[in-house]
């Protein structure tokens, strides 16, 4: 089975008001292990929304979802942050790192979950922050470092656990294009280290260098 097995999503907001909006309607989807895939559409497409349920981070209200031939649907918040910690990286819209925390501190927290020695997690975040290129600023505060170094920390917190997937919603959307293909290169090593990697953008050149491209619009698959 592929990584993502999707079939007949349906998501709707405020389920049951008199605003309630279908942001998925019935999409089908299937991701295998190793790739790197790009999912764009125009702005309010569902692209962050069909990103959220592969992350684990919101529900769906039909269909089924199988994430590493689990099937994702009826589980408690404790069970699907700990699938999220084990299987996925995830590279939120803003980056998302605790600003007055230093780089390795931001990359040091989702290992507190992990019980395991100190140590051990200040070596696994330390490797990490090298996998980025970003071990000289790890005890900068990361209010410090600039928007594609912050991107960098942001990453290595993602790829610490040495998770299976790699998501990221707009990785480049707020870095001018140098340093956007200095992260779309980073991203390229991880996926051909073997790491699968799903990119939500706006951007056609980030697009093209993925290997494949699905687009949204509307709620569904084109
Ligand atoms: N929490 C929410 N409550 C109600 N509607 C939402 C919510 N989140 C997103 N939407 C709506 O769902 C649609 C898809 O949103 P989103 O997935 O964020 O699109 P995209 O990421 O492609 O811009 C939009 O019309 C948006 O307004
Ligand atoms: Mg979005």
């Amino acid at each position: 089975m592929a990584m993502i097995e999707m079939k007949d999503i349906v998501k709707i907001y405020n389920k049951g008001d008199a605003n309630a909006f279908e942001a998925l309607r019935g999409v089908s989807l299937t991701i295998e292990s190793g790739e790197m895939v790009a999912i764009v559409g125009k702005s309010g497409a569902g692209k962050s929304t069909l990103l959220h349920i592969i992350a684990c981070i919101d529900s769906y209200d039909e269909g089924e979802y199988y994430l590493d031939r689990e099937l994702i649907r009826g589980r408690s918040d404790r069970e699907l942050a700990e699938i999220r910690n084990e299987k996925l990286g995830l590279v939120m819209q803003d980056y998302a790192l605790v600003d007055d925390f230093t780089a390795i501190e931001n990359v040091l927290l989702p290992l507190d979950f992990a019980r395991k020695r100190v140590k051990g997690r200040r070596k696994q975040a330390e490797e990490a922050l090298a996998a980025v290129s970003m071990e000289e600023f790890r005890d900068k505060p990361v209010k410090k470092l600039s928007g594609g170094q912050k991107q960098r920390v942001a990453i290595a917190r993602a790829i610490v656990n040495h998770p299976g997937m790699l998501l990221a919603d707009e990785p480049t959307g707020a870095l001018d294009s140098d340093t956007s293909a200095g992260i779309m290169k980073l991203l390229k090593d991880l996926n051909r280290k073997g790491m699968t990697i799903v990119i939500i953008t706006h951007d056609m050149e980030v697009a093209d260098l993925c290997s494949r491209k699905i687009e949204i619009g509307d709620g569904r698959l084109l």
